[in-house]
Parts: structure tokens; sequence; C-alpha cells
């Protein structure tokens, strides 16, 4: 069934031994800028599972290009990282896995303030990202970097590692004399694609000797930049030929946008709802000019995809890099005919949220990314004591998991008549739909170990208390609480959770009040528009969803916008009266009335349901509270501390 996928291939002077590879990305496990213990199994569990292919973080070169100052990033500026490297080699080698570094300078893609000092780039273009003005490199400059990456090309090589990378996208260096958008120079690398490829054909021709022939040299490049007046698929169709040309390319990997742009950055790893499979049409095009394997990635998360990708030649290798921060075990579980097995990547972007954030990579449903990057461990025990999970919530639904998994016993009680929580409310919406399989993962894999929830269990501490001797786990989560708004009563007030058991019941027109500066005003106000009401949603911070993640927040601001919904910044509510609210601008003072309004959904406060667990609390039996009876939070916090609450019940 996924045949295709599980041909070897030949890349260069490697045969890899299947056509899944993990795209570089940036785990955030370095010690000190080099590959340490965390970082090393962090790739030796994939390699270990069969992954054919991975490759290092961005790693940069030269300090005028840094893609962080945080040590927990790879930097390849001097022999300090060779030793590293070689643990890394020896490490994925001996599981049959070829490990490529990628190499990388930023541009002018950064702040300048967070690199500390100015980024060299082709021309001084402002990103609009960041604001970033880069300085101009000179000739002088441009040799200096490619010596950067000749050195570092060197190192790898000393290393033991199986090749290269040259990043040639989302703007970083090589990518910013291809594109339009960024180079605006006068001189021989400047104005005619020939020209603006002249310096990644020259950094192609300095970096094979230092790599040798015996290893692989690739090239990250994007199939297009996506905005008017940049790259095009035909611009990079033959900068493709050209590359090829050189003799010295082993393989492409395509991929789109450009960092520099104000959206790029959010767009060529966006969360759900985006599609799957989403630069097949650019890698197949690049495919139809050259001869070199291309390589694609884009939120390949599943076997067939990626199976249907290979047979129908979009691609001769799929990243699924995403999907093996969520499940490091993919190609085994393939092999084995397990593909059900696999936990699903759902597109929550938990992971690049982390990165963002300068924490290491932590996945929404996968909490053992740091630990031991797999599944939990039996216990070694053979008399384990029963448990008794009460809430069958994401936290309900992990802590019976892990307890089943480590050879407990499990019962899982539930109050209402179904498993999920609020998560299973949120996934009714059209955008959170993806999200399901967190809840439907967890529960197949349950019943395969026999625990089934069991519904419409109301218990009291005294029941509880009675079921048996065994370990009690609370998971039984919280509620919402609307505020209390002065007001006639004019004005229907209900909160997200509500909302979204039945959208139906609350028709007319909406304000929603955002406080909780996530997603869930937003899913609310998602649920209204889609049933035709006119939707406001109104915040007292600058913006609305502020702490929602860039790759998060840009496609929900477009679904929003573009299905009528206003936004309202900087405003709080005062009051409502006949139907009408009172709005007060927190700077000025200065009041707005928004007239006819049906609905207030108040994105407030979440107030655990916790009652049980205080009664519990003076018993002499184990009680284990878990996710957000002990503090809301989100889902990614209530499945972390439950697997974690379970893990450290009994030894492993
Ligand atoms: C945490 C994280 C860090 C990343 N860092 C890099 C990087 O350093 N260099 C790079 O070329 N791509 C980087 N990427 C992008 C991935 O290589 C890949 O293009 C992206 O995740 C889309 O593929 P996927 O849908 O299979 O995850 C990163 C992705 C993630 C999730
Ligand atoms: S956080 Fe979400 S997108 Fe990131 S790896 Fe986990 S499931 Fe996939």
């Amino acid at each position: 069934m996924h045949n295709r996928l599980l041909e070897p291939i030949e890349i260069g002077p490697r045969r890899l031994r299947n056509r899944i590879f993990i795209s570089a990305h940036v785990p955030g496990f370095a010690d000190q800028g080099a590959p340490g213990k965390r970082y090393i199994s962090y790739h030796r569990q994939r390699a270990a599972a069969g992954v054919a292919m991975q490759i290092t973080g961005g790693t940069a070169v030269h300090r005028s290009g840094l893609l962080t100052t945080a040590p927990s990033a790879l930097v390849n500026l001097d022999d300090t990282i060779i030793p590293g490297y070689q643990s890394l080699s020896d490490a994925v080698q001996g599981e049959g896995g070829t490990m490529l570094a990628q190499l990388a300078h930023s541009a002018g893609t950064l702040s300048a303030e967070l690199l500390g000092q100015p980024s060299w780039a082709p021309s001084p273009v402002r990103s609009a990202l960041t604001g970033n003005v880069p300085h101009e490199m000179s000739s002088a400059e441009i040799l200096e970097i490619i010596d950067a990456f000749v050195a570092a090309s060197g190192r790898v090589r000393a290393g033991g590692l199986d090749g290269i990378e040259l990043l040639s996208a989302f703007g970083f260096l090589p990518h910013a004399f291809l594109s339009p958008l960024n180079n605006r120079r006068t001189d021989g690398y400047g104005g005619s694609l020939k020209n603006r490829m002249r310096f990644l054909l020259e950094l192609v021709e300095a970096c094979r000797p230092a790599i040798g022939e015996d290893r692989i040299l690739g090239i990250r490049i994007p199939g297009s930049d996506m905005t008017p007046g940049g790259l095009e698929i035909s611009d990079m169709q033959a900068v493709a030929q050209a590359l090829e040309n050189t003799g010295q390319v082993d393989y492409l990997n395509v991929i789109a946008y450009n960092n520099s742009l104000r959206f790029g950055r959010a767009l060529h790893w966006p969360a759900t709802p985006a599609g799957h499979e989403l630069f097949t049409e650019l890698s197949a095009q690049i495919k139809a000019v050259v001869s070199l394997p291309v390589l694609v990635a884009g939120r390949i998360t599943h076997p067939d995809q990626a199976e249907a990708v290979i047979a129908s030649g979009q691609a001769d290798m799929v990243a699924m890099t995403r999907a093996h921060i969520t499940d490091p075990e993919i190609v085994r579980k393939i092999t084995e005919g397990r593909a059900d097995d696999i936990r699903p990547c759902v597109g929550a972007n938990t992971c690049i949220r982390a990165r963002f954030q300068g924490r290491p990579v932590r996945c929404m449903h996968n909490p053992y990314v740091i630990s031991r990057n797999t599944d939990p461990t039996p216990a070694s025990s053979n008399d384990l004591p029963p448990v008794t999970v009460v809430g069958a919530g994401p936290a309900g639904l992990e802590a019976a998991l892990t307890a089943a998994q480590r050879g407990h016993s499990v019962r899982l009680l539930e109050r209402s008549g179904e498993y999920g929580g609020q998560l299973r409310l949120w996934c009714r919406v059209e955008s959170q739909k993806e999200l399901a399989a967190v809840i439907d993962w967890r529960v197949r894999q349950l019943d395969k170990l026999g625990v089934h929830p069991e519904f419409n269990q109301t218990v009291t501490a005294d029941q509880l208390l009675n079921i048996d001797d065994g370990i009690i786990v609370m998971a039984t989560g919280a509620e919402a609480v609307a505020d209390a708004i002065p007001g006639d009563g004019s004005v229907v007030q209900t909160t997200p959770v509500e909302l979204l058991n039945d959208p139906g019941l609350f028709t007319g027109r909406a304000l929603i009040r955002d406080q909780g500066r996530g997603l869930s005003a937003l899913v609310a106000a998602e649920a209204l528009a889609a049933q035709g009401s006119n939707v406001i949603v109104v915040t007292d911070e600058p913006a609305v969803g502020l702490d929602l993640d860039l790759t998060v927040r840009v496609p929900a601001y477009d679904r929003l916008l573009n299905s009528g919904v206003e936004f309202l910044p900087n405003h709080k509510i005062a009051a409502f009266e006949d139907g009408a609210v009172k709005l007060q601008h927190v700077f000025t003072g200065q009041q707005t009335v928004l007239p006819s309004i049906d609905v207030l959904v108040d994105d407030h406060i979440m107030r655990p349901c916790d009652d049980l667990m205080k009664a519990l609390a003076g018993s002499d039996r184990i009680v284990r509270s878990v996710g957000d009876c002990v503090a809301p939070r989100t889902v990614e916090a209530a499945i972390h501390e439950a697997a974690q609450a379970i893990a450290q019940l009994t030894p492993a």
C-alpha cells in the first residue's frame, strides 16, 4: 500500500532506504551551539525508526547571518562544532540513516536587534516583516560569505555527516540574491535573472570541493515567492536548470514564500486548516524541467498523502517534518502495517510557537518530544494498582492512555455523553476540525487496549472512594463563566463554550469580547459568522488574538476578516442598554455606542471544575489532578501534565 514510499532512491553518492525525509528544523536542543546529548538522541530516535534522511536546522555560517543568538540552535562558525557533528553522524548512521547539515545565512530576514549587529544582504531593502534594513554587501563581503560557507562545509565533512543542504529559500542569502524583491543591485550580482543567480552558482561551485564528491550537496529553493513582483515558477525553473547544469548538485528541495514579506513567514508552514501537500504543484513543475531528484515539504502528514505524491511523480522524496515531531515512529509503523497507530500531526503549530519563543520544540499532543521521543514504556512491576480517571477530555484521555500503556487496568468515567471535553466543541467549527484527531487517535488507542469510556457518569467523592482501592485521577476540566457587565438585560450574554455547544441558539448581531488573547474568541466569531451573523470582536488589547503565533494569526485574520467579521482593538465594554453596547477607548476614554447588539459572547473567565478534587483532598487514597481542573490552560498543557503525572506514579 505504501510501496512507492518505501522504495530506495539514489541521492548523489548515497543510496537512501526510502523516500521519507525530515527537512531542516531547529528543535532547540543544541548545547552551546553544538549537537549535544538531547539533540543527538532526537535525531537518533527518528533514524532508528526508519527515516531515510534528516537535515539539521538552519546553521549559521557567519555572524552577519545568525538565525538566532540562542545557544540552543546550532552554529557552524568555528571548529567547536566538529565533535558534536561526529557524535551526531555516528548516532544517525549507526541506525542506517543519513544526516545532512543545513548551512544558512539569514540575510535581512531577522531584526538587527535580535542579531546584535547589522545583518548583511544583497540590498538594503526593509523587511516588511521585521522592519529591519540590512547592510548592502560589498564584493569583498560576498567573497567573505562564500568563504564562510566553504569553511562550514569543511567542518561538516570533518564531522562525518553525509553532506550539506544550502538554504536558498525563505529570503535567506542565496534566495535574497535571486529575488527581485530583495535584490536591487546594479553590479554583476543584480539585474537580470542570470546575474541574480550568480551568487548561488558561485556558492555551489565553491562548496562542492569542500564537502567532497562522496557527500551529498542539496539546495533548498522556493518554487515561487508567491508575491507579485517576486520570483515566479518560470524563474525558478530556469534556476533549477542552471543548478543542474553545474553538475555539482545532488537534489533540489522545493518550498515556497519569502520570510522578508509580511505574511511570507506565516504561510510556508501554516497551521490547520491549511490543506495538505501544499507545494507539490510547484515541485512537479520543477521536476518537469530537471532530471535531478526533487524533494518537497508542506503538510504531508499521512503516509497515504506521501505515497500519492511519490506515485504521481510530483516529487521523488517527501518531507514529513512536523509529522515526525508528533510521531517519531512513522516509518516503523508503516512498515509494520500499523499506519493507523500513527499519532497524527494536526497542524496546531505549538511546535513553531515554542521555537519562536526560544524554547525547545514541543508538540500539542506528543508529550514525549523532549523526554524520550517515544511512547511510555510499560512499568516494570506486574502488580500495578488500578486507575480510575474522572473526565474524558484531553487530560483524562491522555491519563487513561498512559496508564493503560504502562500496564494499569483503567476505568474512564465521563459526565457527559461524549469524550473530548471542550476540544470536541471547538472541532465543530470548520477551521478546527482537524484537531478532532487529537481525541479520536486516543480513543482508538484506548479501544485497542480494551479501555472504553463510561459515559453519563456523574460521581460523588464517596462513590469514587468506594470504587476500588486504586489510584484516582481527576481530569474534570473547567467551565466558562461570563463576567458581569452592567446592563439592563437587553442583550443575551453567553460564553464561547455555551455558544459552540449550539450556535443556532444565538442569532442576530453579535459582539465577542476577546480577553483570552488566544483562539477561542476567534473560533466563536467563526461559528457565528458561518451561520450568517454580523460579528464584531472587541478587545482592550492592541490586537485581537494578541498571543497567537504568527503562523496561526495570519490565516485566522484572513479567514475572519474576509468573511465579514470586524475587529475593534483598544476598546473595553462599559455597559449595555436598550440593545446597544457602550464601548470605551482604553487610551482616550472616548465612548462609542454599538447599536442593535443581540448577543454578547464573553471570552473571559474559565473556572476550574475542582469540587471533586477538593472533596478528595483529605482522603488517604492516591489522587492526582491534571489539566484544567488544576488551572485552566491549553490542550498541550493538559496532555503533557497528564502523561507526566501517570509516568511518575510507578517506575518504568
Ligand atoms: C520547529 C521548526 C523549525 C524549522 N526550522 C527550519 C530551518 O531551520 N530551516 C528550514 O529550511 N526549514 C525549517 N523549518 C521548516 C521545515 O523544514 C518544513 O519546511 C516545514 O515544517 C513544513 O514541512 P511539514 O509540513 O512537513 O512540517 C522548520 C520547521 C519547524 C516546525
Ligand atoms: S504541535 Fe501541532 S503542528 Fe506541531 S508537530 Fe504537534 S501536532 Fe504537528
